[in-house]
C-alpha cells in the first residue's frame, strides 16, 4: 500500500475514539489533543491563531518523544479532515525532519507555509510524527469551528 494511503487509514481508525472530545469552540489559540492512546503528545502551535481557508499556515511542534528522531527519515505531518474525520480534505503535507534527537531528548520542528486546503465551516487538522518502521510516534489533532 502506498504510504500516504496507509497514514490515512491510520488516521480513520483512530476516528471513533477522537469522535468522542468536544469541539474547540471559543476563539483563540488552536489547542490540540492526543488523538491515541499509545502514542506520544507534542506541543503544537500554529500561525495564524485562526487558520483562514487556502492561506498557508505555520506550524510549530516540540515535545519529547520516547521514540529517536532520524533526519531524513522521520517525518513531521499535518492533515486536515472534514467535521467528521471521514475525509481528508487537500492533500496531507509531509515533510522529513532535518535534525536527529535521541529518544528522551527535547525536540522541535518548524514547517512554515503549510498549505491550507478550502476548509468546510467545522474541520479537523491532524499532527503527526511518522516513523516508516515504527509507525506513527505522536500524534495530536483539534476539531476547529470557526
Ligand atoms: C510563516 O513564516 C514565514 C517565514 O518566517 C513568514 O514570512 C510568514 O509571514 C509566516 N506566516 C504566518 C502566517 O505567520
Ligand atoms: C525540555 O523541555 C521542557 C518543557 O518545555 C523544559 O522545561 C526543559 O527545560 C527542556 N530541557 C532542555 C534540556 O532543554
Amino acid at each position: 500500500m502506498n504510504r500516504n494511503f496507509i497514514f490515512v487509514f491510520i488516521l480513520l481508525a483512530t476516528f471513533s475514539m477522537v469522535n468522542a472530545i468536544p469541539h474547540q469552540l471559543r476563539k483563540g489559540k488552536i489547542k490540540f489533543h492526543s488523538c491515541m492512546s499509545k502514542t506520544d503528545i507534542i506541543d503544537v502551535t500554529v500561525k495564524p491563531d485562526s487558520i483562514v481557508s487556502e492561506y498557508p499556515a505555520n506550524y510549530t511542534a516540540s515535545g519529547k518523544l520516547s521514540h529517536a528522531i532520524i533526519a531524513d527519515k522521520t517525518t513531521f505531518g499535518v492533515t486536515y479532515f472534514v467535521a467528521d474525520g471521514s475525509v481528508p480534505l487537500g492533500d496531507p503535507y509531509k515533510q522529513y525532519f532535518d535534525k536527529s534527537y535521541k529518544a528522551g531528548k527535547n525536540f522541535t520542528i518548524s514547517a512554515e507555509d503549510v498549505p491550507t486546503p478550502l476548509l468546510s465551516k467545522v474541520y479537523q487538522i491532524y499532527v503527526n510524527i511518522w516513523d516508516e518502521e515504527i509507525g506513527t510516534i505522536a500524534c495530536v489533532f483539534t476539531k476547529v469551528n470557526r
